[in-house]
């Protein structure tokens, strides 16, 4: 028996103004598609921009749907939309912010489950880590290297044995 210990490194931003620059335009982007969210039974509107390594920027907010299990989360909505417009463009960096009329989000809300395994496809599918970038409406920012700080044990194409590009 053996334990094993995992290292996860987080760095936290008193605010968005102290962000290097690429994080704050991409920050600036999150928050032009919170905006067009479709997100009325939850009234929680959350927008990501995904960075392409062309230097393209894919916005996507969450869509829900009346029947609510199918709606679709803003992370997965930006991030397909880039796998769909340029495969096989590499992605760099993801922001994620959220806003609502019902209360205040001081504080950065992080992807959910189905969004971190979503992610960390891309992740092992160009090699490549993927910066992560998340804020509330208000206050400190947080920001992680490698979407596998969120997701450590990753089921990937690895494990189906299969070649993947
Ligand atoms: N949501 C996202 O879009 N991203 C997340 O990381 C967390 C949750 C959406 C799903 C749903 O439309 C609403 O927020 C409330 O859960």
């Amino acid at each position: 028996m053996k334990k094993v210990e995992i290292h996860s490194e987080f760095v936290e931003y008193g605010n968005v103004d102290e962000l290097p620059d690429d994080d704050q335009r991409l920050v600036v982007e999150a928050r032009l598609s919170v905006n067009k969210a479709y997100a009325p039974y939850s009234r929680f509107q959350v927008g990501a921009a995904v960075l392409l390594e062309n230097g393209i920027v894919m916005r996507g907010n969450n869509q829900e749907n009346a029947s609510y299990p199918i709606g679709l989360c803003a992370e997965r909505v930006a991030i397909f939309a880039a796998g769909a417009n340029y495969p096989g463009v590499k992605i760099k960096a993801v922001a994620i912010t959220a806003q609502s009329d019902l209360f205040h989000i001081d504080k950065p809300i992080t992807p959910c489950g189905a969004c971190r395994q979503a992610i960390a496809e891309y992740e092992h599918r160009y090699h490549g880590p993927i910066r992560m970038i998340m804020v509330g409406e208000t206050g400190k920012v947080l920001v992680a290297d490698s979407i596998s700080q969120f997701l450590p044990y990753q089921f990937t194409a690895d494990d189906l044995n299969l070649k993947r590009t």
